[in-house]
């Protein structure tokens, strides 16, 4: 028997988020390649009389904008139906770590405004536990000394993003080592910390739903309860 491919896997996952989309709403759209994937599949369904999407990225926005799908400024709309984004790492309890494309900032700001967040991931991104991938987190370029020192408190060793600037024209730091017992009190401790932008814990607003792509199809599945 072959395995499906990992890109198998997400294309799987895209097209199956298009259950989530209302041709008449406007969505919002996260970054990397699993949403790309999403992207296509978006126009191959509603082509460019779709109405509307707001995009957490210039990538996304030019892929959107390449299939002719407007593109709409999130000031200009009062609510989104859904956000659909990929992640990095997610828990049975739907919390994620995200960033690894650098957009989390605006990814993080969609999420909030959406009423429903749709995570399309392979199999690949599904986790126990958080922390396997380094935590991204957006830094004002004057901060990256401070926030590496305050990290280093958490017991985080935090490394520069080399050769990138996010849409926002930061830094990203990646840290490891980082213990994630506690993803929301986490997400709260570092939002507390000057100079950092954003941190890619999405746990105080996770998904509340993932379509998770898996050899045997792509499963449905909601928070469960964390022990
Ligand atoms: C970008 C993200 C992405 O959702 C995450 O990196 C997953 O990417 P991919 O779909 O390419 O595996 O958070 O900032």
């Amino acid at each position: 028997m072959t395995m499906k491919t990992q890109n198998e896997l997400k294309k799987a996952v895209a097209h199956a988020a298009l259950d989530y989309v209302s041709p008449g709403t406007v969505i919002g759209i996260g970054t990397g390649s699993t949403v790309n994937f999403f992207i296509d599949a978006l126009a191959g369904r509603f082509g460019k009389g779709f109405s509307g999407a707001v995009s957490s990225s210039e990538a996304t926005r030019a892929r959107l904008e390449g299939h002719g799908i407007r593109v709409l400024d999130l000031n200009e709309v009062s609510s989104l139906s859904v956000y659909i984004d990929g992640a990095d790492e997610i828990t049975p309890d739907l919390c994620m770590i995200k960033g690894g494309g650098g957009a989390l900032t605006r990814e993080k700001i969609i999420a909030a405004v959406a009423k429903k967040f749709v995570c399309i991931a392979d199999a690949s991104k599904l986790a126990p536990r958080l922390g396997c991938f380094p935590l991204p987190l957006e830094v004002l370029p004057m901060a990256r000394k401070h926030v590496e020192r305050e990290l280093a408190r958490l017991g985080g060793a935090a490394s520069l993003r080399g050769n990138f600037v996010t849409d926002n024209g930061n830094l990203i730091l990646d840290v490891r080592d980082l213990q994630i017992t506690n993803p929301r009190e986490l997400e709260t401790r570092l939002n507390q910390i000057a100079g950092i932008v954003c941190n890619g814990l999405f746990a105080l607003r996770g998904a509340d739903v993932l379509l998770l792509g898996e050899e045997d199809g792509v499963s449905v599945r909601t928070p469960q309860e964390s022990a």
